[in-house]
Formats: structure tokens, C-alpha cells, sequence
């Protein structure tokens, strides 16, 4: 594995984990405002952060690289609202789409076809990873004021869980 190539896998790593580490403080800061279906949902999320940091981590193991972990930076800790959280929780992934985007230029730039090809399952991913914090937020704008509404909202997002294998990333809901 090319030293390029590895050092930006191992920087998203970092970033994998320290997605984990926001999404835990969005979890702390919903279970402090008794939301506690937004408090698992960010909590799953969480964890499947971690899973993606996994297979990153696995994937470069199997090309015989070296993962070298870095400290993990503080996360944000309180949020105006429901709905500022998941906007940065939107924000925040689409900051993580655009690395990845870079990484598969990486990959392309050093004719790397196997990160290339890895480097997909996360393209698609994001996506999806986009599209789910981004619905949350259109239906808390929707709400505005109406505590109702984000009652039943925290009740459904109480219904999100892990997928079957922590290290599975491959299913965000
Ligand atoms: Fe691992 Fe939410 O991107």
C-alpha cells in the first residue's frame, strides 16, 4: 500500500471515530432534553460509525499497511435545538462525503484500483448517510413549535437499530 494512500485512510479513520464521538455527544445532549428515541437513534449511529471506522481499519491490515491511530478532537457538546443538532449532523456528513470523495481521487490519482473499488461501498453509503440525517431535519422545520410533533417523531426514531453485526457497517438502518 502506497505511503499516500495509507496516510489518508488512517486520517479517516480519525474522522470515522471522531463521527462516532459527535454522534455520542448528540445522544448525551437528547437524553438531557428526555428525548430519548433521538438519544438511541444518534446512539446507533454511533456506533455505526465505528463500524466504518473497522473497515477501514480491516482494509488496510489486508493490504499489509499500518494503521497508526491519532487522538480523537472534542466534539461540540450542546445544540440550540433538536433541529440545529441535526443540521450539523447533516453538515457534518456532508464534510465526510467530500473526503471521501478526495480519497477516491487519491486512489484514482496513484492508479490504486483496489482502494478505488473499496472506497465505493462508501460512496454509496454517504448518501444514504446524508439523505437520513436530512430527513430528520425537514420533519423538525416542519413541526416548528408543535411539541407533538417532535413527540412522535422521538417515539419513531426509537424504533432504529444496530445492525446485525457492530462490525457491519454495510446497514445504517
Ligand atoms: Fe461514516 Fe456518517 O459517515
Amino acid at each position: 500500500m502506497k505511503p499516500e494512500i495509507q496516510d489518508a485512510i488512517n486520517k479517516q479513520i480519525n474522522a470515522e471515530l471522531f463521527s462516532s464521538y459527535l454522534y455520542l455527544s448528540m445522544s448525551s445532549y437528547f437524553e438531557s432534553k428526555d428525548l430519548p428515541g433521538m438519544a438511541s437513534w444518534m446512539r446507533v449511529q454511533a456506533q455505526e460509525e465505528v463500524g466504518h471506522a473497522m473497515k477501514f481499519f480491516d482494509f488496510v491490515n489486508e493490504r499489509r499497511g499500518r494503521v497508526i491511530l491519532a487522538g480523537i478532537g472534542t466534539p461540540k457538546t450542546d445544540w440550540a435545538s433538536p433541529l440545529e443538532a441535526f443540521e450539523d449532523a447533516f453538515k457534518h456528513e456532508c464534510g465526510i462525503s467530500a473526503r471521501i470523495d478526495s480519497l477516491v481521487d487519491i486512489a484514482n490519482e496513484h492508479k490504486d484500483h483496489a482502494t478505488a473499488t473499496f472506497l465505493q461501498w462508501f460512496v454509496t453509503e454517504q448518501v444514504e448517510e446524508e439523505a437520513s440525517v436530512d430527513a430528520i431535519a425537514a420533519k423538525l422545520r416542519m413541526f416548528g413549535e408543535h411539541s407533538m410533533g417532535l413527540v412522535m417523531l422521538d417515539r419513531e426514531l426509537a424504533g432504529r437499530t444496530a445492525s446485525a453485526s457492530g462490525a457491519d457497517a454495510g446497514e445504517s438502518e
